[in-house]
């Protein structure tokens, strides 16, 4: 496998940044800071680019050659598809006709150090590739995060640049991470949802979210707005004391893997008119339509090498026909984003992965 979105046309993005003043004092980061190091706000209104987002990653956790500058810490994963249908009333992309399809994709942390400490409040991420007999691949990236906190890249940029440390302490100013929230009531209602629910103790009983809307096109080109979701078979387990492991997300994701193969539920749920799709901060209401179109299984894990996922870029915009992109300004930000980040790490000296198995040990197949 190997990646070339990043000549994409899609990919020659370019945002400029209305840049929000920082005003008052706020809600405490917690969590989100933890786990994406995100804070921080372009002080002087100017040009906001994908480079400069990228390039802000770099000054927060330093450069890592060859490492991603977000979501830096993961590993490998393959596995198949078992689509029941169900997603072919909405659209009519190949992979929701009833079928088996081969996928791989990536168990990570969010924040840009590749040899980040495993916490119970780690942001964890699963994006995966699906590849369908017409040829086309559909790229996912989901979060275990109920909304995202930051409603475009503007204000994802803002808050990244108040985690950069203060040059008089050499730490990251509270009083900075606090006026971005007061001036951001967004960003600040989105972490309030997300600080309300317990994390789980493992990646494989961890649900995943895609936060960010997109159409489904059914064959009569009718668009509906979906957000899809994976959903964990396993039980869901909040998490209480750690154990002293600082890879122990990802040793246990690879013990569970190694028993027995690891399953989720692929659901859509359907957008209604009054539901944003431009606003990943706010969560559409709980009764809307949810439909399972299948079950995702991880059957493998391998450290990141040559020729898995370690070479693709998961370009939230690499959609297969039938699904298209919403209005959310986050999608072209972050593909834009993605394709800088891939672009730099693909030129550079690969180093060993944190996550070192030394050899694939799969489960039992199907
Ligand atoms: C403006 C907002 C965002 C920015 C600037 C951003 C930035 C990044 C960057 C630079 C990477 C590394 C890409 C690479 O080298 O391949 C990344 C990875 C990732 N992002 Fe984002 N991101 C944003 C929003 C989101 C959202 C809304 C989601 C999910 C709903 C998300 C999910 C992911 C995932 C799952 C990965 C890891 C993919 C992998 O394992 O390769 N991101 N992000």
């Amino acid at each position: 496998m190997s990646d070339n979105e990043s000549s994409h046309p899609k990919n020659r993005y370019s945002f400029a940044g209305k840049l929000r003043p920082l005003a008052g004092i706020g809600v405490a980061l917690g969590l989100v800071v933890a786990g994406y190091a995100w804070a921080g706000g372009f002080l002087a209104p100017g040009h906001l680019s994908q480079t400069l987002i990228v390039d802000t990653f770099q000054d927060i956790n330093g450069v890592h050659p060859g490492f991603r500058r977000n979501h830096a810490k993961g590993v490998c994963m393959t596995g198949w598809f078992d689509s029941n249908g169900n997603g072919s009333r909405l659209s009519r992309a190949q992979i929701f006709q009833p079928g088996r399809f081969p996928v791989y994709g990536r168990f990570a942390l969010a924040g840009g150090m590749p040899m980040a400490t495993d916490t119970p409040a780690s942001i964890r991420s699963l994006a995966v590739n699906f590849s369908t007999p017409n040829g086309e691949d559909w790229r996912i990236g989901t979060l275990d995060l109920p909304v995202f906190p930051f409603q475009d890249p503007q204000a994802f940029a803002a808050q990244l640049r108040t985690t950069l440390p203060d040059p008089a302490t050499g730490k990251p100013d509270q009083a900075r991470i606090d006026a971005f929230f007061a001036g951001n009531p967004a960003s600040a209602k989105a972490i309030g949802i997300i600080k309300s629910r317990p994390f789980s103790s493992g990646f494989a009983n961890a649900s995943y979210n895609g936060l960010n809307a997109f159409l489904a096109i059914d064959d009569k080109n009718v668009a509906t707005p979906v957000r899809w979701s994976l959903v964990a078979a396993d039980p869901f387990e909040a998490e209480t004391t750690p154990p002293n492991d600082p890879n122990y997300l990802f040793d246990t994701l690879i013990a569970r893997v190694q028993e027995a193969p690891v399953e989720w539920r692929l659901v859509l749920t359907v957008g209604e008119p009054e539901d944003a799709t431009d606003d990943a901060t706010i969560p559409w209401p709980a009764e809307r339509t949810r439909i399972d179109t299948g079950t995702l299984t991880v059957n493998a894990i391998e450290p990141e090498a040559p020729g898995n996922c370690r070479d693709i870029n998961f370009d939230p915009l690499v959609l297969p026909d039938g699904i298209e992109a919403s209005d959310d300004p986050l999608l072209s930000a972050r593909s834009a984003t993605y394709s800088v980040s891939f672009t730099r790490r693909a030129g550079e000296h690969k180093n060993p992965s944190e996550i070192e198995l030394g050899t694939t040990r799969p489960a039992k197949g199907p």
